[in-house]
């Protein structure tokens, strides 16, 4: 019997590409770029497998130029590059990677909490220039966390880790209900108060956003949403871009009607809005959430037993809902 074939679209560790290799073909993009989408449909044709990331837009064309696709296995917890709807038409089985993320992400969160609110790129900034004088009393002054409200936006798996640490930080939490549609919703823990979105907003010293993209939260921190947050509070996103409205925040963080913002990912990546790019207020950081040795390889693994459990007839590990 033939081997099953698996496109794979950018480099992964090779324990994961050999353990694959022990059952399937692999085919893999080694380029330094994403894999372009007219060779990724082309590359499509013989195989039973697609590991995708979520810079590949997988939609139903993509799929059509796979007709004997039967997994599509995203690495990646967010799943907003893949349109369900057409993977479930054609009976295509749709995994992501949670949970080997989760504790990546929620400490990556809290360095960008520490990094907006101490002003540490700020201060690297000026140093590297240059332009650091010495230690001076009232020099570059941050805020204290101590006794602070972080509001969590979104209690799936990462919003939840994320509220689990505030205690060390001193902080108190808030967690906001958004409607039902708009992303996992965990339990809180009882210390947690729960809110509604915009007493939250109104209320927190610390805004960290931990939704999925969807319809739903699509610029969900609008113009309306920044004015409601106090003048003094930071706004942070380990999301997805387009859950904030870049230009409303640009604006917003220009007049001081925030007092800063960390940005982990951007409306149209790798574009950064050109506005936030020279302000001192925000620190920006490239996509890098999950960006550990030892979490990116766990998420490989993870959608490699995804693509073996189905091609070899078992259930999927971590189907994703929908
Ligand atoms: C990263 O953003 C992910 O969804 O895993």
């Amino acid at each position: 019997m033939s081997r099953p074939a698996v496109l794979i679209t950018r480099r992964l560790p090779s324990s994961v590409v050999e353990r694959l290799e022990e059952q399937c073909t692999v085919q893999m993009h080694d380029g330094p770029e994403a894999m372009p989408a007219d060779e990724l449909r082309s590359r499509l044709a013989d195989a039973q497998a697609l590991m995708c990331l979520l810079t590949d837009r997988v939609d139903g064309a993509v799929l059509d130029a796979g007709p004997g696709l039967r997994i599509v296995a995203n690495i990646a917890v967010g799943y907003d590059n893949i349109d369900l709807a057409a993977a479930r038409a054609r009976g295509v089985v749709v995994t992501n990677t949670p949970d080997v993320l989760t504790e990546a992400t929620a400490d990556f969160t809290w360095g960008l909490i520490l990094a907006v609110t101490r002003r540490i790129s700020e201060g690297e900034r000026t140093l590297r220039r240059g332009e650091w004088s010495g230690w001076a009393l009232d020099f570059m002054l941050g805020s204290d966390l101590r006794g602070k409200q972080l509001g969590i936006i979104g209690l799936g798996r990462i919003g939840r880790a994320v509220a689990a640490r505030a205690g060390a930080f001193g902080m108190r939490v808030a967690c906001a209900t958004l409607e039902p549609g708009a992303g996992a919703q965990g339990t809180a823990d009882a210390a947690w108060t729960r809110l509604a979105l915009d007493q939250l907003l109104s209320t927190s010293d610390v805004v960290s956003i931990h939704v999925p993209l969807t319809p739903a939260t699509r610029h969900l921190i609008d113009r309306r949403a920044i004015l409601r947050m106090k003048r003094r509070a930071y706004l942070v996103n380990t999301s997805r871009g387009p859950v904030v409205d870049e230009a409303a925040l640009a604006w917003a963080l220009g007049e001081g009607l925030i007092a800063g913002a960390a940005l982990d990912v951007y409306e149209q990546e790798p574009r950064v809005h050109p506005d936030l790019l020279g302000l001192e207020n925000v620190v920006l950081a490239p996509h890098l959430g999950s960006a550990t040795v030892e979490t990116r390889t766990a998420m490989a693994d993870l959608a490699a037993r995804n693509v073996l459990a189905v091609l070899s007839g078992s259930a999927p590990l971590t189907p994703v809902a929908g």
